[in-house]
């Protein structure tokens, strides 16, 4: 069963270390962002040029403003509010972007719907058993045939260092610090390319997964399906 607290570590530790996540991650400037996950954007370009998109979990911004670039408009989501105070302090092209506090478990309360969805080191921290009410509920929040795109991390030496366990439900739990500001268990899943194809069975079209090793990154890219089930 899963650790019914594991949720709430996960956003305080987000939370926590949102003044140091840009450097943490490499993200120092727009530019140099831009560059670094050039691979990888050219992987998504066609999914989102001129489409009104969806960003969850989208943290400081940084995809946000390379998504902006590409996108028609971008509803940028978080449920931290301090890491959307950041994003919301970055450089985007003029009216394209808003940003909503969210919980991605429950993007129902979120208004409209979109062409297009994006989240960047999102799924790895989907518990399994929440993975396919979370894909219903994005996929109730897009058009019917819209492009989705998951960019998320391949195991590495540096992540396998904060290894704890793995919970009751085979959910890799990390224990991490942030510097003064305590230790928590976060979940850190690795999914494989089968596990991802298997979830999407039946609710996604042209399913497309791609590792990129220099960026330590896999792309999985689909479409939902043309007429999706109400029920
Ligand atoms: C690894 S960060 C990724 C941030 C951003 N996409 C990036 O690539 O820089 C994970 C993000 O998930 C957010 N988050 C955690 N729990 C969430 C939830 N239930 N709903 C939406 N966002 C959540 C955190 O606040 C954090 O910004």
């Amino acid at each position: 069963m899963l650790d019914a607290n594991i949720l709430e570590q996960m956003s305080e530790y987000y939370e926590k270390r949102a003044d140091l996540h840009d450097s943490l991650m490499g993200y120092t400037s727009e530019a140099k962002t831009e560059k670094l996950m050039a691979p990888i954007l050219r992987r998504c370009e066609d999914y989102i040029a001129q489409r009104d998109v969806l960003e969850v979990a989208c943290g400081t911004g940084n995809w946000t403003q390379l998504l902006a670039k590409r996108a028609r408009t971008v509803v940028a989501t978080d449920i931290n509010e301090s890491l959307l105070e950041k994003a919301r302090c970055k450089n985007y092209p003029c009216d394209k972007v808003v940003f909503r506090t969210a919980d991605a478990y429950k993007l129902g309360q979120l208004r409209g719907r979109f062409g297009a969805a994006f989240a960047a080191d999102w799924w790895s921290h989907i518990p399994k058993s929440k993975v396919p009410g979370f894909l219903k509920g994005l996929h109730r929040k897009l058009r019917p045939g819209s492009p989705v795109i998951f960019v998320d991390m391949l195991p590495n030496k540096y992540l396998h260092r904060m290894f704890s366990h793995y919970d009751d439900e085979g959910n890799l739990i990390h224990r991490r610090n942030v510097p003064g500001g305590g230790d928590y268990y976060v979940i850190k899943n690795f999914p494989t390319e089968q596990e991802l194809r298997q979830v999407l069975t039946g609710i996604a079209d042209d399913v497309r997964y791609r590792e990129h090793l220099a960026l330590q990154r896999w792309i999985l890219t689909y479409r939902t399906k043309s007429r999706q089930k109400t029920a």
